[in-house]
């Protein structure tokens, strides 16, 4: 067995209205790993083209989210920052996984059934295709963990088919190169953490997003403390008083999903939350919930501007980080392209 070296992976579009599922699903789990493993982290503009973006809109936006990152506690010297336009790999590598991907495979995934809605025959080809770069973001560095919120788990299960078809399609081909006995690790998602999921604040049953036409559904990371506690105190409900243990949250999307938000935020289990609040009404609870999301989000959407203003700055790290993430999937390239049958690569 040949072991491929660990590695982590991942990335937020740059499609504006950042969010606290943003957040507590993927970009703050982003911090942690960095003291154990060598992170690409990056930020997806050709995701994001998958459906329309005003051009002077999608810089600012990469812009953001990088400095969402930075403001979180990513340090761009230790782990690679950078935007995936700038790094050649993903689009090529995109295209022959492209042709190692079968359209049963693309057929199933649920986020796009979502995306498309009614109007399939209208959406761009690279929303449908959408996966399969993922895919290509991932093995172009041959990351083996890649931290992602809920909804992402099918994609990384597509990601692994593709790796593992790769592998198997050209398994002599890899052998024989001495390139080991398979080429591609199958990626593994980590999506554990208190708040994988995190829901809108209008509706418990649907995920906090940036599309959503409501601004107050989700709290945006460059809310300020007014935004942050008039959302919270207009957030849905129900009509009874919180319950005291976790079973009680059944079939109460909305409680259950404040009372996450809570323990996600103080780093205390919903058990302990439900202790200190359990049997008590809304409102002294969501008062307190303000306070704390105040406290925790206010710091990091002040940062986030501060480092906004500072293009130059913001532009400098990206360059940077294409440039080493560049070096690592170039040689990557080159074995892939030779494993294919391209001449010219190696
Ligand atoms: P996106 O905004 O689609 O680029 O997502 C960036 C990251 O945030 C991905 O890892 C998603 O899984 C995660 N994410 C997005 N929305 C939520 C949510 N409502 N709850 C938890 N994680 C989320
Ligand atoms: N599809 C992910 C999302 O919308 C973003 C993404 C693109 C990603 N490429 C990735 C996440 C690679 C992890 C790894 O949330």
């Amino acid at each position: 067995m040949t072991t491929i070296a660990p590695r982590v992976f991942s990335g937020v579009q740059p499609t504006g209205n950042l969010h606290l599922g943003n957040y507590l699903g993927a970009i703050r789990r982003f911090v942690p790993l960095q003291d154990q493993y060598d992170c690409l982290y990056c930020v997806v503009d050709l995701h994001a083209i998958t459906v329309w973006q005003d051009p002077a809109e999608l810089a600012r936006n990469i812009r953001e989210v990088t400095a969402a990152y930075l403001a979180s506690g990513i340090d761009p010297r230790r782990s690679i920052v950078f935007n995936q336009s700038q790094v050649s790999a993903h689009a090529e590598l995109a295209w022959i996984f492209n042709c190692v991907a079968r359209l049963g495979w693309l057929n199933r995934m649920t986020q796009f059934k979502e995306k498309a809605g009614k109007d399939r025959e209208n959406v761009s080809v690279g929303l449908y295709d959408y996966p399969v770069l993922m895919a290509a973001d991932i093995l172009a560095y041959r990351a083996t963990h890649v931290p992602v919120g809920e909804d992402q788990k099918q994609h990384l299960e597509l990601t692994r088919d593709i790796a593992q078809k790769f592998n198997v399609d050209f398994g002599p081909r890899i052998a024989e190169l001495g390139l080991g006995d398979a080429f591609f690790p199958l990626a593994e998602p980590l999506i554990q953490g208190p708040a994988p999921r995190v829901m809108s604040l209008r509706d418990g049953s649907k995920k906090m997003s940036k599309s959503d036409p409501s601004d107050n559904s989700r709290i945006t990371l460059t809310d300020d403390a007014d935004a942050i506690s008039s959302k919270i105190r207009k957030a849905k409900t129900d009509s009874e008083a919180l319950p005291s243990e976790v079973a009680g949250l059944d079939g109460r999307p909305e409680a259950e999903n404040l009372v996450t938000i809570f323990a996600a935020l103080s780093g205390i289990e919903r058990a302990d939350v439900l202790k200190d609040f359990g049997g008590g009404n809304f409102s002294t609870f969501k008062s307190a919930l303000a306070d704390l999301a105040v406290a925790k989000m206010g710091p990091i959407g002040a940062e986030m501007k501060r480092l906004m203003a500072d293009e130059a700055h913001i532009d400098g790290v990206l360059r940077d980080g294409a440039e080493r993430a560049n070096a690592i999937a170039e040689p990557v390239m080159r074995d892939v392209k030779a494993i294919v049958g391209f001449i010219g690569s190696r």
